[in-house]
């Protein structure tokens, strides 16, 4: 073992020595293959498992979520769902428990119609800020014989009229509710809800609730961090409710345009470009914020039309607002007083015809695409109106080109103190 070692170091030395003299280097060899792979690391520490992924749609283990009802919403989302408590959507189909009258936020129905007690309505069609109609313990909505008033029209404070009763299909039997697509949450045409033979379809919730615009939610209440739920902003999405028939005409009948035509009236102009929501809070409607004098929508028609909103004709019109002229109520849905050119409701019909007077077809039966100055100026300028009446000749004669002149800021006038 010695000896051998010995014998290996002196022949090493020999080579050593003799590649010394053996002139010049040569040059370096390829690199060797690669060694063997090394050992594996340390196992790591143990992480927290994480969530679940949502279900697959393999078709086989998919479950569709289900709708949980707003109330479950609130739970997590409660500022939305105060807000939204104030507006009009939820309530548009209430039923009618314990003989107890339904609670709104602004109105309250006096009593069921005449001849009805609570007892005998099963459900309130409306109710929140123009009527209210009834559906009786069969599902049929109550119309009554032939002088039977059995639709309650509401106080209106811009044409003093309502607080009435008035007559709904009087004299119609059996007349189905049949009115679910537009009213209710995850409305579906089949079957009849409660087992009622006179509601046609049936329906998760009565009124249009958070999941009927953002989808059943069983799995995002579960899981929300990991399932979204939809959002749509299209106008098309809240066209499916505020349209009557074909998007193309605007409906009309007894001087006024029919209501829930929001959709094709914004078709009619340039602003079909511009989403509701633009304009509108989903959550907060209209009527809740114009009861409480905020801002009605979340922009105004100045940021975006500076222009106009510096340049008008007539300096007498300084409080006069967009929206007098440009969305004047020429709806009706409950009421309307054709003398003063008013119905309920604002159009969304918002371009001035400065030349055209009248708002209608021949037969009444279609709205012109827009704004006449009957409409735009008579509610204010008619003989019982807030301003002096006007001639056509004078209405067109300020209207055409109207915004053309800079703003004229009125003095403001001191009144003294003791004065009447
Ligand atoms: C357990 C609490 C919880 C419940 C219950 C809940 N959500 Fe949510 N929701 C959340 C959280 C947290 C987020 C934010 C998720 C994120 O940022 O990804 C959210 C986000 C949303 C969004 C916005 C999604 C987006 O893409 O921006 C919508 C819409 C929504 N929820 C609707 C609903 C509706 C409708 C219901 C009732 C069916 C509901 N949520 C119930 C917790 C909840
Ligand atoms: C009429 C349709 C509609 C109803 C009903 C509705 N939403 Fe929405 N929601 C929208 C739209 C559209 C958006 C898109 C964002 C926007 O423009 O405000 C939205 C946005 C949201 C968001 C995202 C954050 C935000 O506020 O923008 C949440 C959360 C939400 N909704 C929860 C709810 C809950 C909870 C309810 C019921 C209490 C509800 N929504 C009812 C249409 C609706
Ligand atoms: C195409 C959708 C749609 C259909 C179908 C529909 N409605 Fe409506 N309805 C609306 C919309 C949108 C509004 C609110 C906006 C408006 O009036 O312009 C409304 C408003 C109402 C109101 C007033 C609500 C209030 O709080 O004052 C009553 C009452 C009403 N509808 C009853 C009915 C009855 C009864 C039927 C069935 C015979 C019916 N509607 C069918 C969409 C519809
Ligand atoms: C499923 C049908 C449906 C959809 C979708 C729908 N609406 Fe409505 N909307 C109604 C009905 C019905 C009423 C009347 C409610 C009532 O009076 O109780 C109404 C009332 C309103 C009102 C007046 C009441 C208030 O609270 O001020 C506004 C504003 C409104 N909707 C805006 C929208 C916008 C914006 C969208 C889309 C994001 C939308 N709606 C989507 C059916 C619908
Ligand atoms: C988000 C921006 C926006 C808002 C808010 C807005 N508009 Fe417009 N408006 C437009 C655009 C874009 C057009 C088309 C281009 C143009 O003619 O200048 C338009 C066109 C118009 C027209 C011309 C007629 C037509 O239909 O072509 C009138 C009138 C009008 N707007 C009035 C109003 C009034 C009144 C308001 C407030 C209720 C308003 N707008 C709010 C963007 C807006
Ligand atoms: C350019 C802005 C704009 C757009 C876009 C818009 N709105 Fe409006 N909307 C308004 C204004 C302004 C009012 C009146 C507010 C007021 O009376 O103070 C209004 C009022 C309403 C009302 C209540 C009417 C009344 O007199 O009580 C309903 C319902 C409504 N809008 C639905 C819609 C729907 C649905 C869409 C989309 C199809 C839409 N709006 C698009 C600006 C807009
Ligand atoms: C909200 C109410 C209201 C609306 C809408 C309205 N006006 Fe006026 N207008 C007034 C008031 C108030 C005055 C000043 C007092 C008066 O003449 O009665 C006035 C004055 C006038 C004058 C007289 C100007 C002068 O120098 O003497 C004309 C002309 C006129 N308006 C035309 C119109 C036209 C055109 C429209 C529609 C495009 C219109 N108004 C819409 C309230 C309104
Ligand atoms: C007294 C009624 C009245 C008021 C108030 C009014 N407008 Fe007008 N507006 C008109 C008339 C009339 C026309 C049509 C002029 C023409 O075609 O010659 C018009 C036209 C328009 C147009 C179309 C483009 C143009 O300049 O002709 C826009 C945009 C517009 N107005 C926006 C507004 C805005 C924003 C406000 C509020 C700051 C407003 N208007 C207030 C009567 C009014």
């Amino acid at each position: 073992m010695h000896r051998k070692f010995l014998i290996v170091v002196l022949v090493t030395l020999v080579l050593l020595a003799l590649a010394g003299c053996a002139g010049e280097q040569g040059e370096q060899g390829p690199a060797g293959p690669a060694g063997p792979q090394g050992l594996p690391g340390p196992a790591g520490t143990d992480g927290a498992q994480g969530a679940p992924g949502p279900a697959g749609v393999d078709g086989l283990s998919y479950e569709p979520p289900e709708f949980v009802g707003s109330d479950t919403c609130a739970e997590c989302h409660a500022d939305t769902f105060d807000i939204f408590m104030g507006s009009g959507h939820p309530y548009k189909l209430t039923q009618v428990v314990d003989g107890q009258p339904p609670e709104y936020p602004f109105t309250e129905i006096p009593s069921p119609p005449e001849g009805y007690t609570w007892e005998d309505i099963s459900y309130v069609i409306g109710g929140y800020n123009w009527k209210a109609r009834f559906v009786d313990q069969e599902g049929y909505i109550i119309t009554g014989d032939e002088n039977a008033t059995t639709q309650y029209n509401f106080y209106n404070p811009d044409l003093d009229m309502g607080d009435n009763w008035v007559a709904y299909h009087a004299g119609e039997e059996n007349k189905p509710y049949d009115c679910g697509s537009c009213h209710t949450t995850a409305y579906s045409p089949q079957g009849n809800q409660d087992g009622l033979p006179g509601m046609i379809g049936t329906f998760a919730q009565g009124g249009i609730h958070c999941e009927e615009c953002h989808g059943a939610g069983s799995l995002h209440v579960n899981n929300p961090m990991t399932v979204d739920m939809k959002i749509d902003r299209d106008s098309e999405a809240c066209g499916a409710c505020h349209v009557r028939g074909g998007s193309e005409e605007v409906d009309a009948s007894g001087g006024f345009i029919k209501h829930h035509e929001q959709y094709e009236e914004l078709f009619q102009g340039k602003h079909i470009a511009i989403d509701c929501v633009v304009c509108h809070d989903p959550h907060a409607g209209v009527i809740q914020l114009r009861q409480s004098g905020e801002q009605t929508t979340r922009t105004s028609c100045e940021n975006c039309h500076f222009k106009q909103s510096q340049l008008t004709k007539n300096e007498k019109h300084g409080r006069v607002d967009c929206i007098d002229c440009h969305m004047p109520r020429v709806t009706k849905s409950a009421l309307g007083d054709p003398e003063i050119f008013s119905g309920d409701l604002r159009t969304h019909l918002m371009a001035i015809d400065p030349q055209q007077i009248g708002q209608f077809n021949e037969e009444g039966t279609v709205a012109l695409s827009q704004l006449s100055l009957d409409f735009a100026c008579r509610s204010c300028h008619s003989p019982n109106g807030t301003a002096l009446d006007k001639s056509d000749e004078e209405l067109i004669d300020m209207a055409t080109d109207y915004h053309s002149l800079p703003v004229v800021e009125e003095p403001v006038e001191e009144v003294e103190e003791g004065e009447s």
